[in-house]
């Protein structure tokens, strides 16, 4: 089957940078999210990279244009999801909410369409089983900021066909990534190996042993991190670390992955980082 119509449900970070990146790789898009408010905050994140590439000389703004006019955006799901050959959810990281969207993508999607999500964590065998398609259901993993990043990790649920993962993986490449193929546990590796780094970088400043700038500090020069872990945990959403460091402490039943209080403490008085204005660091 051939790619060609790519719908995204969801348009915050990861959703307008997933919509971004098929588009430019010639893909026909629509973008969908519950408000008009949401899906043109997320388009005009889209404007916002291009115009950035327009002016560093790496497309021309004809191309910019040409981009542009392959994403359509929607609030109606039904709409987005009935042209798709292949859906990549990336609402935000809570099992009821992405099986409900999902329960409705069965529904509505042509029966060849592929339903990926962009989960940080949750298991894609449970979220495949609210389906009648669950050898069609896949994770499909980007990494933040999507334009930026190379890695794609492909997750395939226990009932994954092997057609799927060889079209989802020949997609990542179209678009321009490097897709790594891993098996279906929680956390899958991206965050089973980067979030308990980021919770014990949160402890050190809940046990007053540093400053998040000090932290910071540390790991980027004695680890040559790009960011230290609490501005990257700013930079993902507390509230997606959180959810999951839970996904991690329920999946595996192991205390080394309690988060920390004073993680939870930040996502319920809404510090959640970048997004918000507020986290570790305060944000204009
Ligand atoms: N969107 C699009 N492009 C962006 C961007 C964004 N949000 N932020 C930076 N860029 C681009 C810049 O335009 C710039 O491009 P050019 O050089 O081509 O102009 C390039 O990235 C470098 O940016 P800067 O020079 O401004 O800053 P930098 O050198 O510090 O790089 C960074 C920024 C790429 C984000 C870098 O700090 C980095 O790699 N940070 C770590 C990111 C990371 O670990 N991501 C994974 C998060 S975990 C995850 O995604 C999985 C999960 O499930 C939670
Ligand atoms: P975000 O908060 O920026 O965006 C989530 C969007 O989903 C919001 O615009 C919200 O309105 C929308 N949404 C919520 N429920 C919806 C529904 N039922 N239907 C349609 N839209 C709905 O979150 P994000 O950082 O973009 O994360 C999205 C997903 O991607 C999560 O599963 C997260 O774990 C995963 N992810 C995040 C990162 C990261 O660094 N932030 C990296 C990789 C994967």
């Amino acid at each position: 089957m051939e790619i060609r119509r790519f719908s995204v449900i969801g348009a915050g970070q990861m959703g307008s940078g997933i919509a971004q990146v098929a588009a430019q790789s010639g893909l026909e898009v629509a973008l969908h999210d519950l408000e008009e408010d949401r899906v043109q905050k997320g388009l005009r994140g889209i404007e916002k990279n291009l115009k950035r590439s327009v002016d560093k000389g790496r497309i021309t703004a004809e191309e910019m244009a040409q981009v542009l006019g392959r994403i359509r955006t929607t609030t109606d799901l039904k709409e987005a999801a009935e042209h798709a050959d292949i859906v990549v959810e990336a609402v935000v990281e809570n099992m009821s909410v992405k099986q409900e969207v999902f329960r409705k993508l069965d529904e509505w999607c042509p029966e060849h369409a592929i339903l990926a999500s962009n989960t940080s964590s949750l298991p894609i065998t449970e979220i495949a089983a609210v389906t009648k398609r669950p050898e069609k259901v896949i994770g499909m993993h980007f990494m933040n900021p999507v334009p930026v990043m190379k890695l794609v990790e492909v997750i395939r649920g226990l009932a994954t066909a092997d057609e799927v993962y060889a079209e989802v993986e020949a997609l990542a490449r179209k678009m321009g990534k490097t897709p790594v193929e891993v098996k279906d546990f929680p956390g899958f590796v991206s965050n089973r190996v980067l979030m308990p780094m980021i919770n014990e970088a949160v402890y050190a400043v809940y046990e007053g042993v540093a400053t998040p700038e000090a932290v910071d500090e540390v790991m980027k020069l004695g680890m040559n991190h790009p960011m230290g872990p609490l501005t990257l945990a700013d930079f993902i959403g507390l509230d997606t670390c959180l959810y999951i460091m839970e996904t991690l402490y329920e999946g595996f039943g192991d205390p080394k992955y309690r988060p920390c209080p004073l993680l939870r403490k930040y996502v319920k008085a809404g510090w959640l980082g970048r997004k918000t204005g507020r986290g570790f660091y305060v944000y204009d």
